[in-house]
């Protein structure tokens, strides 16, 4: 278990554009594995390798819905469908929220951590999950899509 340090908004890492991965290697699994492990303490929904200094094709998501964390390498989503509007944030923007008009639903192919294809067709909270990190991959990040204005700072409660 690693905690990998997160870059924040203003590091030009988070601008650049993921390279595909060849193949998933052990090197890989553990990069994956730092990866759920640093979303986990930071309480985050999922987190993409530029935002850990990593500039390859990688996501993890977590929902904190009992299943457990999906591990996407070069994911790529083929198919968009319908509207939400939704509240996002991003573990490289602390306590930073926007509007957002995210697809309901989307099928988004990839290979999981065994290097197996996999389908997924996911809708509400993990297609929005999806379509964020997936951005991130090709240095996309949330503000640049928001709802123009709705930025807002929401000061953290304090750990008692
Ligand atoms: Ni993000």
């Amino acid at each position: 278990m690693a905690i990998r340090e997160i870059r924040f908004n203003g590091d030009e890492i988070l601008r650049k554009k993921s390279r595909e991965v060849d193949e998933v290697n052990d090197r890989i699994r553990e990069l994956l594995q730092d990866m759920i492990d640093t979303m986990h303490e930071y309480n985050g929904v999922g987190l993409a390798g530029p935002q850990v200094g990593i500039l390859k094709r990688v996501i993890v998501i977590d929902l904190y819905d009992g299943n457990e964390p999906l591990q996407l390498v070069n994911p790529k989503i083929i198919k968009a469908k319908g509207k939400q509007e939704v509240e996002e944030g991003c573990l490289s923007f602390p306590n930073q929220f926007a509007k957002m008009i995210r697809p309901k639903e989307v099928t988004v192919e990839a290979l999981n951590q065994e290097g197996k294809k996999v389908k997924i067709v996911a809708k509400d909270l993990l297609a929005q999950a999806l379509s964020h990190e997936i951005e991130h991959l090709d240095g996309i990040l949330f503000v640049d899509n928001m709802v123009p204005g709705t930025l807002e700072y929401i000061e953290p409660e304090a750990e008692e």
